[in-house]
């Protein structure tokens, strides 16, 4: 990108706007032929100047346009593709427009849309300058007052933010419901729906006494679905209260499902719209990765309306100042509710696998960047995940009981207001007397940092030393990169598996157990005293830091902290880091030709596990799965597809027959003991099945019964969808029967069916791209649902190396051809479909030069999206 181009936004040239709205009234008539969209804005000129009023608007036909009641002629104002100027406002101002908008024409699902019939909006980034004009940024915000039209057998339901005031009705069948909204928002907060929704109601009353009216609305038909995420809802609610003493605002709490969505959900104020994906839910249609989803991503939404809502952004740069803070609070609530540990995996799982390829590939970038072009394409892994990260370290540098004074002083200052990352760090600082000058780096520095560790042991004095250094490597537009700040949190492991008392030299008292360190230099050196023997060092606890940890330590040592490790999560990183070890290895047997030998070492650690009936089922779970592929993949300088893929497959085998009776037990015990449900101890039970299941399916005899008979069972979807990924993974007789029988099953259910698709786009099979091939022509196949595309699509590209990487390149082709088809309708989804190309660099030459190739194919298209254009350029480089 060369530095001058116009189109590219930067943090530095941030301004305050020339204009303030304190009040809108909208007047959205809702009609065949178009909608027609009054707006009356009060305007406010903020401070001396005078320039004119600039507006956003885009795709908007001009019906009728006034300033302060007066009809306004040609030359008073000026209109282009993206703006509506308007010359010569007084210091107080009353704009009113009209103009006609296409909701059946928009597919890119921005703005105001239809979703199976419903109306509805979605404006956050920037969705509602293709509503009305407006000053369309977050640090503009105003009080809303929504009047809706629409007919009454086919819009019965019509909702907007707030409070309904008033309604009536019109004549020719034709009614119209007010709302208004108490609280002043920006315009990205602004929601509207009208449809033919069936709802389901229940109540909160909150700490204060109010009593709150929850409303789920969905598609008829699908009441019986909405109960989990009502649970989760009213969970949320309360734990807000309690751990954050945040009370909700409005009388009235909404959510809306529809099936086209381009993102999870929206935390619209009071009138959240999600995607059908996030709410809709019972045993038999969702799996407990499902239900888990609902359940975090209902709660993300509804804190929201503190840390985004009531306290909002100033401008695009500061998204993690919402979605950071949020992403966490949602990890802090799903861990209260579930297992803390199996949380932290999980959520340390994501960040690996989708944010440390981004941090260091051509699209790395600080969680708050310092310029974009399209601003879609920010609400990534590391404004998202690695933001939560990082709010995380402070949450652990001041501890519980600190971070909760800093976010009191966070609302108590800026609540009603649109402020930036540096006012909530600053917040954490006053309210702790802390210094968080260095930790601030975290903000504008892209890459993840890795931590060279080394321990000795001093045998003679009973000391330990324990060395860290740092080191961040170079990402685009920032060759050279400082130390950080962070927590480091460790133990020591005696020979009986019992941390050891922790005294570094120069203190007085020790204490035993998890230890923060603090790392700021780009060395740093830590001596133990008073060790007795030789520890088993427990390093980088509970992930204290969103970094790579490289530390040597010997297979023994590893398979002694699976046993011992007093960090569940620690526990399961051990597992993780010996399967690594043997895998790669095997890896690099295989590429020398020599033949695949199974340490015993790792069966008898995995055994062992296997033994403890005492350990969390899910847990355990975690332990035996092998890092997958893609998991492996980063470690591997040049990354060897196929090698990985029969390395893996070797190991799963070879386990699966020395471990044969034990899986065979738990398999059995698990199945037994699991009752449909959200309950956890029938979730972790069925965790812990299927990844038993997992491997059986390796051997011909027991295997094949076990995920056929599963399958046939029909129990939970949980379990049909484990059993019939091994079938369709399988060259069984009985593969393409079952997959046409579910889809025979579920063929109205679109969510199960995207389940079938993604099933097939993921099987590791010689010819799963012809399936793919021919899925993206099956007629339940279509390019203008995103969660279809993700499915198919997106699931292919990004969880299915082996296809997507086939040597002949035609993965790349078929995907890059549906990134072109699809940029035409949804640019934002089409875009984040690249990702995957951007990693070019790791593979072999022949690979790149594909890869590279597609990237170009891309970039020449004419008439291509802001949105594809900067990402499949960008990751060029
Ligand atoms: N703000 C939403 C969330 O994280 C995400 C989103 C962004 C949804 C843009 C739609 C469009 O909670
Ligand atoms: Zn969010």
């Amino acid at each position: 990108m060369p530095q001058n181009n116009p189109d590219v936004i930067h943090l530095e040239d941030y301004r305050v706007p020339d204009f303030l709205i304190e009040h809108v009234e909208l007047h959205v008539d809702l009609g065949d032929g178009g909608t027609r969209v009054g707006s009356r804005l009060t305007l406010r000129r903020n401070g001396e100047h005078g320039r004119p009023l600039v507006l956003h608007g885009e795709g908007l036909e001009l019906l009728s346009i006034a300033l302060d009641g007066k009809s306004l002629a040609a030359g008073r104002y000026r209109l282009d593709d993206e703006t509506l100027t308007v010359e010569g406002l007084g210091a107080e101002a009353v704009l009113e427009t009209e103009c006609r908008i296409d909701p059946d024409g928009n597919t890119a699902l921005e703005g105001l849309y239809r979703s199976n019939g419903t109306f509805c909006t979605q404006c956050e980034a920037e969705g509602f300058r293709k509503i009305t004009w407006y000053l369309d940024r977050p640090d503009v915000m105003a009080r809303f007052r929504t009047t809706i039209v629409g007919d009454r057998t086919t819009q019965p339901v019509m909702l907007s933010n707030g409070n309904p005031v008033a309604s009536g009705t019109t004549g020719d069948n034709r009614h119209w419901v007010t709302w208004e909204d108490p609280f002043p928002k920006p315009s990205y907060l602004f929601a509207l729906v009208a449809g033919d929704l069936a709802v389901v109601e229940d109540s909160f009353t909150t700490r204060s006494g109010r009593e709150v009216a929850l409303r789920i609305y969905v598609e008829h038909g699908n009441e019986d679905r909405c109960g989990h995420a009502m649970t989760a809802l009213k969970h949320a609610m309360a734990w807000d209260e309690r751990v954050y003493g945040r009370e909700y605002d409005l009388d009235i709490f909404m959510i809306v499902a529809v099936s086209d969505f381009n993102m999870g959900a929206m935390e619209n104020k009071g009138l959240n719209v999600f995607n059908a994906k996030y709410i809709l839910a019972k045993p038999e249609t969702a799996t407990d990765v499902d239900f888990d989803g609902i359940e975090s991503v209902v709660a993300h939404e509804y804190f929201h309306n503190w840390t985004g809502n009531r306290v909002t952004c100033r401008d695009w740069f500061q998204l993690t100042l919402k979605e950071g803070l949020t992403v966490f609070r949602d990890q802090q609530f799903s861990a209260d509710m579930n297992s803390a540990a199996v949380k932290r995996i999980a959520d340390v799982q994501r960040l690996r696998a989708a944010q440390f390829p981004e941090d260091g590939g051509p699209l790395a970038h600080p969680i708050q960047p310092q310029s974009y072009i399209e601003i879609n394409n920010f609400y990534t892994a590391t404004v998202y995940e690695k933001g939560a990260e990082v709010i995380r370290m402070i949450h652990r540098l001041l501890g519980t009981d600190g971070f909760r004074k800093g976010s009191d002083l966070y609302f108590e200052r800026h609540d009603g207001q649109a402020v930036t990352t540096e006012d909530f760090v600053a917040a954490m600082e006053d309210a702790n007397d802390a210094d968080l000058g260095q930790f601030r780096r975290w903000y504008v520095q892209a890459g993840t940092p890795r931590l060279i560790c080394s321990g000795d042991y001093d045998a003679a004095d009973g000391s330990y030393l324990l060395t860290v250094r740092q080191e961040t490597p170079a990402t685009p537009g920032q060759p050279e990169k400082a130390p950080l700040h962070m927590p480091f949190a460790v133990g020591l492991i005696g020979r009986d598996g019992a941390d050891l008392p922790l005294r570094l030299a120069g203190e007085n008292s020790a204490e035993a157990g998890t230890r923060v360190l603090q790392l700021r230099e780009a060395e740093s050196r830590f001596r133990f005293v008073d060790i007795p023997e030789r520890p088993v060092a427990s390093l980088l606890r509970g992930f204290s830091a969103p970094v790579r940890l490289e530390f040597a330590q010997p297979a023994e040592d590893l398979a002694f902290r699976m046993a011992h490790d007093s960090d569940d999560f620690n526990r399961w990183e051990a597992a993780q880091e010996l399967q690594n070890k043997v895998l790669l290895g095997l890896v690099a047997d295989r590429r020398a030709g020599r033949p695949l030998v199974l340490p015993d070492m790792l069966a008898e650690a995995l055994g062992t596990a296997l033994d403890d009936d005492g350990a969390d089922p899910s847990l355990l779970a975690l332990m035996l799965t092998l890092p997958g592929e893609v998991m492996l993949a980063q470690h591997m300088e040049v990354i060897d597809v196929e090698a990985i893929h029969d390395v893996r497959e070797f190991a799963v085998k070879a386990l699966a027959e020395r471990l044969r009776d034990r899986l065979l037990a738990r398999y059995r015990a698990c199945h037994a003991a699991a009752r449909p449900g959200f309950d956890g101890a029938s979730m972790a039970a069925r965790h812990l099945q299927n990844a038993c299941l997992a491997y059986l399916s390796q051997l011909d005899d027991i295997g094949r019964e076990t995920a056929l008979a599963q399958y046939r069972e029909r129990r939970t979807m949980t379990e049909t969808m484990a059993a019939l990924a091994r079938i369709a993974a399988s060259d069984w007789p009985e593969r393409d029967e079952a997959l046409a029988d579910f889809h025979a099953a579920w063929r109205n259910d679109p969510l199960v069916i995207d389940k079938w698709f993604t099933v097939q786009a993921t099987a590791a099979r010689a010819d799963t791209l012809e399936h793919v091939l021919a899925l993206a022509g099956h007629e339940d196949f279509t390019l203008r649902n995103p969660n279809r595309v993700r499915a198919l699509i997106g699931a292919f590209a990004s969880a299915n190396p082996t296809a997507f990487h086939r040597a002949d390149g035609a993965g790349y082709d078929f995907v890059a051809e549906r990134i072109l088809a699809l940029d035409a309708s949804n640019p934002q989804v089409a875009a984040r479909l690249i990702a995957p190309f951007g990693q070019w660099r790791r593979y072999d030459k022949a690979r790149q030069e594909r890869m590279l190739n597609q990237l170009k194919r891309i970039v020449s298209q004419p008439g291509l999206s802001k949105d594809v254009r900067e990402v499949a350029s960008k990751s060029l480089n």
